[in-house]
């Protein structure tokens, strides 16, 4: 067998020096190597040998056979090489003409923006939560304090599903708001609790540059004991000041939404003009920038925690609005419409 070995060897060097094709090396190939191949013959027959032989003829066949292959690699560089030889002889090559820049894809600014608000608070020992964009009636507006018959319905126009019922949980609604998601949440996870959910939201509006019937939001629940709304005070003026870079001062004002009690409205000491006043913040010095309060008795409950036990507080931020500011964007379709000289600039 050590023969045969050293035969065929010899055999293939010799055949692989005639070969002056890439075809003719897969015949060479397929001859040798193949599943009816004389190598690999020699291979399948190692299994008989007898138990001294077995190793010193199997170390010789493999090594020999990895010699081969390497051969027969570089017969076929050769080969290829002398193929585009002379192809660049016989056919006109401009090595002078500029090569196409590769189109390359990047982040949306409103995912950037996400991804950013994401990483602060989770440093702050927020999770990130999820939540269905198609919601019921109850986990967008009964769960939240808000009866059908209730005034504050009308202040979040809201898209219905025809026909989508939810036989617990009543008709079907694209969310307003990413609240829902805070009952979501405290259901399946109970107290205490640290999350922000960032997500897409709809409301029937009549579009303008300041107005669309889909953007994003960033919902915020802190539930713990013993929860004032200093912690809110200190969290956001921490998230605005890590986010812009800047030192931010936070305020309060009085607001209402029927799901928080207390309920305010933040606002943020103005950038551009250092508090003093100017065009963005309409001469006042600050910036609104989001509904927040005490999380209501209610909705508590419609949770499932013990509001003796467990209190906190939930926000509400206009992701979309957010990225506008940073970017300076003057027109929210801008950010969805899928304009592209728009959105490469980012
Ligand atoms: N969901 C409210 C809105 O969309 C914002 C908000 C959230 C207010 C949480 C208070 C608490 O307007």
């Amino acid at each position: 067998m050590k023969q045969e070995i050293e035969k065929l060897e010899k055999a293939v060097l010799e055949e692989l020096k005639k070969v002056s094709s890439t075809g003719g090396l897969k015949e060479l190939e397929v001859k040798y190597f193949g599943r009816k191949g004389e190598f690999t013959a020699i291979l399948k027959g190692l299994k008989d040998l007898s138990a001294s032989e077995k190793p010193v003829l199997g170390k010789l066949a493999n090594i020999t056979k990895v010699k081969l292959e390497k051969a027969i690699e570089a017969q076929r560089h050769k080969l290829e090489g002398s193929a585009l030889e002379k192809e660049l002889d016989t056919e006109f090559f401009d090595t002078s003409i500029p090569g196409k820049t590769p189109q390359m894809g990047h982040i949306h600014p409103l995912s950037q923006v996400q991804e950013e608000v994401e990483r602060i608070f989770s440093q702050m020992g927020f999770a990130i939560m999820d939540g269905p964009e198609i919601e019921s009636e109850y986990y967008n507006f009964e769960g939240l304090n808000i009866p059908a018959d209730h005034p504050a319905r009308d202040m979040q126009d809201t898209f219905f599903i025809q026909d989508k019922d939810d036989p617990k949980h009543g008709h079907m609604v694209l969310r307003t708001h990413t609240s829902p998601v805070q009952i979501r949440t405290m259901e399946k996870y109970g107290a205490p609790l640290r999350v922000i959910i960032p997500g897409r939201v709809f409301r029937y509006e009549a579009t303008d540059a300041s107005h669309d019937t889909t953007f994003y939001q960033v919902e915020g629940l802190l539930l713990d004991k013993e929860i004032s709304l200093s912690h809110l005070k200190g969290v956001m003026a921490e998230f605005l000041t890590r986010l812009f870079g800047a030192p931010v001062k936070v305020r309060f004002r009085p607001g209402y939404f029927p799901f928080v009690e207390p309920g305010l409205e933040l606002d943020f000491s103005c950038l551009i003009c250092n508090a003093k006043g100017c065009k963005v913040c309409k001469n006042t010095g600050w910036i609104e920038f989001m509904g927040a309060g005490m999380v209501h008795e209610n909705v508590l409950k419609a949770g499932g925690i013990d509001s003796k036990k467990y209190q906190g507080w939930a926000f509400g931020f206009g992701l979309t609005r957010l990225v506008m500011m940073r970017h300076a964007v003057s027109d929210i379709r801008l950010l969805t419409n899928g304009d592209l000289r728009f959105i490469k600039q980012f």
